[in-house]
């Protein structure tokens, strides 16, 4: 696609900076979720070059060391709250839409938020956060043990898909002793009536 219509990169000049910056598994990863977020766009009314787009450069400062995506962070003037700061994992997601403005010249709004909230959603979200956050969490080469389940849920429904997800999410956090951060609860919130229907 003509990627210049969203940053100052074409698309080969993305694949390579993303080559540069993460293993293959993280790159093959990139495209199955820019191609995942393309059918969920085409199914649920978001932009597919956007979704595309996002979904290729969510992952763009996840292959980096912690301490540099804190920097990116940091050097921003972001105060992250206490829950986002002992959650590392969520910090790329930060970064990642603080590099693609700065380094991509990535303005779209709704772009730059698909990218930030792509690990911790929010309330709230827009259609194309949504596709990225769910096409990220059932890419192709997802296999953890709902992952099958989970993708035809939210081929079916995205809003299901939605609902399961972070309710799973939400789980694993708490047994893994991490704390779910605002922006999640926000989401587990909203979506606590949605009802699964299979
Ligand atoms: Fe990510
Ligand atoms: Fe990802």
């Amino acid at each position: 696609m003509d990627t210049k219509k969203f940053c100052r990169l074409t698309e080969e000049e993305i694949k390579s900076v993303l080559k540069s910056r993460m293993n293959e598994h993280r790159y093959a990863h990139s495209l199955n979720v820019a191609e995942r977020a393309v059918l969920l766009a085409e199914k649920n009314g978001a932009d597919p070059e956007k979704a595309y787009f996002s979904g290729l450069i969510h992952d763009i400062c996840k292959g980096i060391p912690q301490e540099e995506q804190l920097a990116i962070i940091e050097n921003e003037g972001i105060i992250l709250d206490e829950d986002t700061k002992k959650s590392p994992a969520l910090w790329h997601s930060i970064a990642g839409a603080i590099y693609s403005e700065h380094e991509l010249g990535v303005t779209d709004e709704d772009v730059l938020n698909a990218i930030r909230y792509h690990t911790s959603g929010r309330g709230g979200m827009s259609i194309l956060e949504k596709v990225v956050y769910m096409a990220d969490l059932t890419s192709a080469e997802r296999n953890y043990p709902d992952a099958e389940y989970t993708r035809n849920l939210t081929d079916k429904s995205l809003d299901e898909g939605i609902a399961y997800g972070v309710r799973w999410i939400a789980a694993d956090l708490e047994r893994r002793g991490f704390p779910k951060g605002k922006d999640t609860e926000a989401l587990l919130e909203e979506y606590k009536n949605v009802i699964i229907t299979e």
